[in-house]
């Protein structure tokens, strides 16, 4: 069937939460106060929300009445035990450990396979999967093929892992300094990129030659499994479901942060095909996160979970989400809006450098684009670029990040075509009027992960 031209949510409104609409004088007010860092705006300011789609979505009414069967016994609830079944058939795999969120299995997983002299190796490790790695004294490397780099060159599986630089990097290491592999599917930050299957199956005979685990960062699996079916051949007539359970089944721990393609505000998973490393993972469980039948989840979480990760794999609720990421996207491109292409499954990214070319990088172009963003359209994003990953050298000279990003994360069932034609309404705005020349200056930076709590102050 020819698709539609309008984007038709595949679901009609039960509930509504009102969003103030405030104007642009209030906004310009707003954002002085907060120093110019939209992560310290309330949220009762903020007209649409593009910060993350981490535990932004919502749920369904299914879901909502999952929330009121929860059992909430501590230990061997029935909505533990929904959970489970549901998540061994979607893995395959016999140990499933729940978690509060993404960050905590990594924490409990990397904790155990890491420690100084260890090395992991990433297509791109997020940002928390770094830190806990580096937490335990262990490195972290992100081995993406050169050509994936550059923001604008069209490849169907740009989150791809470089095969021939794991082998180098195997080879120079020594297969025992290496920990594990990780994949992240979708390549949350190389732009929301899919991985192919053939590239998961050719890592997953690089493990089994040098005995080394595979580890499957998947909390956007389902959208990784459409670009699968849409992308790469012999996937054509398998279900999105199908194809998860095929990638998951490579793997020898799955990782997956449930507040994204779980379609929940909160949780995660930590499942393992090794009995072993399972019972020590399930003992560190107890000592932080909670009893291994919740791990820190009340039961109406893991219900609600239960069947989001049923939903997720929905044929209309994936089309639409990963068009309309697209939709935008495909927008702004028409706009002169530069964005990395091609378009990812979770998030569009603005490339705020060649936006604003005669803003310095040193006046941060992307933190220019965020607050342009919320004073003219009240729509929150985040910076990823020279603020959140930005050096000095020894003389405090910034050394900038490789690209000056700008991420529009688009929260699931959340926002209709109308708001997403709002927001490129204000990018029209955006483009249409004299570019910034100048930028920001940091008044106040933490020593780490400065980009939450910054503050910044106007260069004229
Ligand atoms: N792995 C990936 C690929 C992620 O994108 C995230 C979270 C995590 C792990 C950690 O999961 O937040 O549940 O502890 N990403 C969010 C984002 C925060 O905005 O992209 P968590």
């Amino acid at each position: 069937m020819k698709e539609k031209r309008v984007l038709a949510e595949p679901f009609k409104i039960k509930m509504v939460e009102p969003l103030r609409i405030t104007t642009e004088v209030y906004r310009t007010k707003v954002l002085e106060s907060a120093g110019y860092n939209p992560f310290l705006i309330d949220a009762s300011d903020v007209f649409i929300d593009l910060l993350t789609d981490s535990g932004t979505g919502s749920m369904s009414d299914r879901q909502w009445a999952g929330i009121m069967m929860g059992d909430e016994s501590y230990a061997g609830a029935r909505s533990w035990k929904r959970l489970e079944q549901v998540v061994k058939n979607l893995t395959g795999m016999p140990y499933i450990i729940p978690t509060h969120q993404g960050r905590a299995a990594e924490r409990i997983l990397y904790g155990i396979l890491g420690g100084a002299d260890k090395v992991f190796l990433s297509n791109t490790h997020f940002d928390t999967t770094r830190a806990n790695i580096e937490f335990t004294g262990a490195q972290a490397l992100d081995l993406m093929p050169d050509d994936a780099l550059d923001p604008e060159i069209d490849l169907p599986f740009k989150g791809n892992i470089d095969i021939s630089k794991v082998n180098a990097k195997i080879s120079e290491l020594g297969k025992e300094r290496v920990a594990a592999i990780i994949i992240t599917v979708t390549n949350n930050s190389s732009g929301g990129q899919p991985v192919s299957m053939q590239n998961v199956k050719d890592l997953r005979k690089i493990c089994n030659k040098h005995g080394i685990p595979l580890v499957i960062d998947g909390c956007r699996i389902a959208e990784n499994s459409y670009f699968v079916k849409h992308r790469e051949s012999g996937y054509e007539n398998k279900t999105y479901f199908q194809i998860a359970k095929e990638m998951l089944s490579l793997g020898d721990a799955f990782i997956m942060s449930a507040k994204k393609d779980g379609l929940v505000n909160i949780g995660g998973l930590l499942t393992l095909k090794d009995e072993e490393l399972a019972l020590e993972c399930k003992n560190l469980l107890i000592i932080s996160e909670g009893f291994t039948t919740y791990g820190g989840l009340a039961g109406r979480d893991m219900e609600a979970m239960a069947i989001g990760l049923e939903e997720v794999f929905d044929e209309d609720y994936l089309s639409y989400r990963i068009r309309s990421t697209e939709y935008l996207g495909k927008h702004l491109k028409q706009l002169g809006i530069p964005v990395v292409w091609p378009i990812g499954g979770h998030a569009v990214y603005v490339d705020a450098k060649k936006l604003y070319p005669d803003v310095p990088v040193d006046q941060y172009p992307g933190q220019v684009l965020v607050c342009d963003l919320y004073t003219k359209g009240g729509v929150r994003s985040v910076e990823i670029g020279s603020v959140m990953f930005g050096k000095y050298d020894d003389h405090g000279i910034l050394i900038p990040a490789p690209n000056e990003l700008v991420r529009l994360a688009i929260p699931r069932r959340v926002y209709t075509q109308s708001h997403i034609d709002y927001l490129i309404e204000i990018f029209d705005d955006i483009i249409k009027d004299s570019r910034a020349t100048s930028g920001f200056k940091i008044i106040y930076e933490p020593p780490f992960l400065r980009h939450f709590t910054a503050r910044f102050g106007k260069i004229s």
